[in-house]
């Protein structure tokens, strides 16, 4: 059986992730307001623009680090804005390589690169690895309402995709051809297998001056991701939890999602089976709900197998503001 208790008592960084709408910010607000009420403290952390953590607690929350208990902080990050600030990070650099007259041409191919699939992703991305690795001094346990997907943890492990993404803002940039050879140079022989090896080494010899200055940019987010996939492959400190409903597209995605993870190396803690129907009684209507679900139980016993997993009972009504994740959190033990 899933041991939650233990996993907050002994981890510093957890990860809740699973389809959408199955209780993935119920369990994770939970998961918080137990390992707060453990002495431990707790940054949570969602990843969701519609502001659903700040609706499980019945509170608003928002961009900056909001007290919402002893021992526990909460802060919703706006993907949108992720990706803004993320843009107007390259752009300010990018500045002091591009000519006056190239600015504008670079405003607007940061603009396009905005809506380009993955900007959000990387953008959240590095957020997450640097918020991961500022809340070691204040906080023991932080964890991430939404993790991130199998697909978005390959750019951690990929640094070449993440210096492409780079090069794709500076593709009419005079200086690309320059640019090209300093990436190119940025990332020999590195893939999936050899993620850790040192990026630092050798990186810019026999670069010019501003050659060098953005490569050594490009390294530091590079090595930070380094790190924060690090501390994702360490099963010692970080756990990945999965939260799914007895219902056919959720069992699929789990599976599909935990074997994913399993190949990036990165283990799963377990999966929280959430919404498990009461006795249904003699209502021909509920006992065929019930035997619905207990099929599909059995079907998640057989693909999850070797997985640890807790059962969670579905409420009379939704669970909202602190009483309730409290007593939804209790059901954990
Ligand atoms: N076991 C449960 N019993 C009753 N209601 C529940 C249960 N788990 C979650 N809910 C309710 O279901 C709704 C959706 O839950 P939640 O927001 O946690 O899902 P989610 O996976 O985070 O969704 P999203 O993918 O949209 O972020 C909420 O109103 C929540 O209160
Ligand atoms: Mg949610």
């Amino acid at each position: 059986m899933l041991n939650l208790p233990q996993l907050l008592a002994e981890k510093k960084l957890i990860m809740v992730g699973g389809k959408g709408g199955v209780g993935k910010t119920t369990t994770a607000a939970a998961l918080a307001v137990a390992a707060a009420k453990m002495h431990r403290r707790v940054l949570l952390i969602s990843t969701d623009p519609a502001h659903s953590l700040a609706d499980a607690f019945d509170q608003p929350i928002g961009g900056k680090i909001t007290k919402m208990a002893p021992n526990l902080d909460a802060l919703e990050l706006d993907p949108n804005e992720e990706v803004e600030a993320y843009l107007d990070r390259v752009l300010r650099q990018m500045r002091r390589y591009a000519g006056p007259d190239q600015v504008n041409e670079l405003r607007r191919q940061l603009r396009l690169s905005s809506q380009s699939p993955g900007a959000q992703e990387a953008a959240v991305l590095e957020r997450m690895a640097n918020l991961i690795e500022e809340s070691d001094a204040d906080y023991d346990l932080v964890i991430f309402d939404t993790a991130p997907t199998g697909h978005t943890l390959r750019l951690l492990a990929l640094p070449e995709i993440m210096a492409a993404w780079t090069d794709g803002l500076l593709k009419h940039n005079q200086r690309s051809e320059k640019l090209g050879k300093t990436l190119a140079h940025l990332t020999p022989n590195r893939s999936l297998d050899t993620p850790f090896e040192d990026p630092t080494k050798n990186a810019t010899e026999g670069l010019d001056k501003r050659s060098q200055e953005l490569t050594e940019t490009l390294l530091v987010r590079q090595s930070l991701f380094q790190r924060t996939r690090r501390r994702l492959n360490d099963s010692k400190n970080t756990a990945f939890i999965f939260v799914l409903t007895p219902e056919k597209l959720p069992i699929l995605e789990t599976t599909r999602a935990i074997n994913s993870l399993k190949e990036a190396k990165i283990p799963v803690a377990g999966a929280v089976i959430n919404r498990i129907m009461p006795n249904p009684g003699q209502d021909p209507f509920w006992v065929a709900r019930f035997e619905r679900q207990q099929a599909q139980l059995k079907e998640i016993a057989e693909k999850l197998a070797g997985v640890e997993t807790l059962a969670m009972p579905l409420m009379a009504s939704d669970i909202q503001g602190m009483d309730q994740l409290v007593s939804f959190a209790e059901l954990f033990n």
